[in-house]
Parts: C-alpha cells; sequence; structure tokens
C-alpha cells in the first residue's frame, strides 16, 4: 500500500466473523471509509459498485472471496464443498468481465480447492484462505518488482501523463503504473505527473491524485481532453498507464480514453508505456478484439457528482475500456522485466518464464500476512 494508506483489500477475522475489508473507493477522496463484506454477495455487490476496482485489486477480492465462501460453508465432506465453491466462482465471475485478474485468481481458487479435495472441509478452508493470502502478497512484490523495472525507463525530469488510477487503490498496494512513477520518485528522480481526471468517474482526479498527495508526489490533474494541447507544448515526456487485460498479440485494454492516448503519443513521438502484470496477460485471447468490454450505466455519463447533467431521456453510451492496439505500445513493463515487440514472442516467453520461476519474485507458501508497506 501506498504511504499512510489503509489496505486497499483485507482478510480479516473480525468480531462479527470472518470478512473481506474494502476500502471504499466510491468515497475517496472525502471520506476513507472501510466497508465489511460478510457474504460473497456483498462482496460481488462491492465489486460491481467499484467499492474495489482496478484489475489486481479485483483479483485480490475475488480471491479473498472464495476465501470467504469456504470459511462460511457447512458442507460436510470436500466434494460439496467444492460444488459451494463452484457457485461461489460463477458469482465472482460474474461481476466485471473486461480485467481477466478476476477470473485468473477464481482459476488459481479452484484449482487448489481440487488439489486438496480429499482434505475435510475445515483443512480446505484452511488452505483457501492462506491461498488468498498469497495472492494478496504476491500482487504487492509484483507491482514492486514492475516499479523497479519501470522506473529505468522514466527521465531524471519527466513529466508523465497517467490516465485512471493504477496505483495501490488498484491492486494490493504501490500499484502497477503508479507503481513506476512511485519507484523513479523514489530513486530521485524530480518526477512532475499530470492525472488525467478520466471521466465518467473520475479514477484519475479522485483515487489518483489523492495516492500522488499523499506520497507528495508533485501532480497536476487535468481534464482528459487537455492531453493532445500539452504534448504539442512539449509538456509531457511519456504516458504510462496500466491494463486490465493484455491479448497474446500485445493488444491492450484499459480504461476508455487509453487509446486516445497512445495515438496522441505516434502522433508526437512519445514513448506510450503499458505497466502490468503477468497475471493481467491473457494468452488464450488472440488479439484485443476478442476481450470483453464491460458497458456501464447510461446514468454514470449522464450525472456528475449527484447531478444531472443532460437532457432527461436523451441516449448516452459508456463503454468502461477501450483496446489500445499493440503497434502503439512502445512496452510493457512486467514483474519479469520490461518487454517490447514483436509481443507475440515476448509476451509468450515472459509468461513460460513466470511459471518456470515464480519464486524469485513470489512470497512462498505457507501464507503470508497482508502486508501493504
Ligand atoms: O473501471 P476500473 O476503475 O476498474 O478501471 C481500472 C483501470 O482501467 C485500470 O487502469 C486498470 O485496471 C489497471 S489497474 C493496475
Amino acid at each position: 500500500m501506498g504511504r499512510g494508506m489503509r489496505p486497499t483489500v483485507a482478510w480479516t477475522e473480525g468480531e462479527k466473523g470472518p470478512c473481506v475489508q474494502l476500502l471504499d473507493q466510491t468515497r475517496l477522496p472525502l471520506e476513507e471509509v472501510v466497508v465489511e463484506c460478510y457474504t460473497v454477495e456483498e462482496l460481488c455487490d462491492a465489486i460491481k459498485r467499484l467499492v474495489v476496482r482496478g484489475a489486481p485489486a479485483i483479483g485480490c477480492s475475488a480471491a479473498l472471496g472464495m476465501a470467504l465462501a469456504a470459511r462460511l460453508s457447512t458442507a460436510g465432506t470436500g466434494e460439496e464443498l467444492l460444488e459451494e465453491l463452484r457457485r461461489a466462482r460463477d458469482q465472482l465471475a460474474a461481476t466485471r468481465p473486461t480485467a481477466v485478474n478476476l477470473f485468473w485468481a477464481l482459476e488459481r481458487m479452484m484449482k487448489r480447492a481440487e488439489d486438496v479435495s480429499s482434505a475435510p472441509p475445515a483443512a480446505i478452508t484452511l488452505v483457501l484462505i492462506a491461498e488468498a493470502q498469497l495472492i494478496v502478497a504476491d500482487d504487492l512484490a509484483r507491482c514492486h518488482a514492475i516499479g523497479e523495472h519501470g522506473a529505468e525507463l522514466i527521465g531524471e525530469r519527466a513529466n508523465i501523463l497517467t490516465h485512471c488510477n493504477a496505483g495501490a487503490l488498484a491492486t494490493s498496494g504501490y500499484g502497477t503504473a503508479l507503481g513506476v512513477i512511485r519507484a523513479a520518485h523514489s530513486a530521485g528522480k524530480q518526477v512532475h505527473v499530470w492525472v488525467d481526471e478520466t471521466r465518467p468517474l473520475l479514477q484519475g482526479a479522485r483515487l489518483t491524485a489523492w495516492e500522488l498527495m499523499k506520497e507528495e508526489i508533485p501532480c497536476t490533474v487535468i481534464c482528459d481532453n487537455a492531453a493532445a494541447c500539452l504534448m504539442r507544448e512539449g509538456k509531457v515526456d511519456c504516458v504510462v498507464v496500466g491494463a486490465d487485460r493484455i491479448a497474446a498479440n500485445g493488444d491492450v485494454a484499459n480504461k476508455i480514453g487509453t487509446y486516445a492516448l497512445a495515438c496522441l503519443c505516434e502522433k508526437h513521438g512519445l514513448p506510450f508505456y503499458v505497466a502490468a502484470p503477468l497475471s493481467t496477460v491473457d494468452l488464450g485471447i488472440a488479439t484485443g478484439a476478442d476481450i470483453p468490454i464491460e458497458e456501464r450505466a447510461a446514468d454514470e455519463v449522464c450525472n456528475f457528482s449527484g447531478q444531472r447533467t443532460c437532457p432527461a431521456g436523451v441516449r448516452a453510451y459508456n463503454p468502461a475500456f477501450d483496446v489500445t492496439p499493440h503497434e502503439l505500445v512502445s512496452a510493457i513493463i512486467t514483474e519479469h522485466g520490461v518487454i517490447r515487440a514483436p509481443y507475440a514472442d515476448s509476451l509468450q516467453a515472459a509468461v513460460a518464464r513466470n511459471d518456470q520461476n515464480r519464486s524469485a519474485i513470489m512470497p512462498q507458501r505457507p501464507a503470508q500476512g497482508n502486508k501493504h508497506e
């Protein structure tokens, strides 16, 4: 987690029972409220409402949700428990379609349960709680590694533009794109961040600016439509964003508006970097055309801060993500290093290296605590 921040996601055995704790991102930056999800249904609702959001954080929450399902179960046998877990998996999988980390985490939790399915339910539950906590701790370690690799691409006095929030709030801590910025800042580079406000839900203005202010990293919020002008005036050195899903050919799905920034970078000869853990890479999807793009409620576009801004009855279209073609991506910054084109080869090699060499980055079983600093 960033300095002085509550954990984005955490497992707690509270007084009212076991629960998944979330820092409510719908209330930031005005209020720091922690919500407790005591059921899988409550957690699903929180993910849909963006109480927790950002691809890796959604994956971590879903993993903890599977642990919660196991902990709440009264199943008498391992097989019965597995049936309940499959139902929980299906509920969680139906929350948001684009971030592949959600499905990655659910599959990993399900596989872990299947591996130990002959054990008594109580023992399976302990294994799943440990596995979910490991996923959370692992995500944090990977973000730090992404930061270290990415910081090398950042100039000594760089003006970096970022979109949406790919920070500690979007991960189990530290962030991907903001991890790169944090690491560059910690290394003594005089970075300044242009923060796209990120309409319609203002993840940039509300969340990224909040994180950067807490860390005292110089930043300036801009309207999304200011980026072109700033680039033409020479005020941007590079763009760094996160990702919700990266196809096998390197096409990148990220918050709506990301593609426009990549086009602008090409026009102005600026590097366009994507920072993401390998859990965001979906080798099962050949190109970005196959990535499911979430369409959210029109109300998010027609209202601002609780006030209606459009004529009653007008249609609005609200795709939450867009796809940036791989040709526009200068590099993908992963926990295993900086990957460049041709992405079809380099991504496959990185995923294979990761599968062979997980221990180089991951904390090891048995599970560690949910540390965020
Ligand atoms: O709709 P959101 O807020 O979940 O969208 C999040 C993003 O688009 C992030 O940029 C992405 O998940 C990367 S987070 C490290």
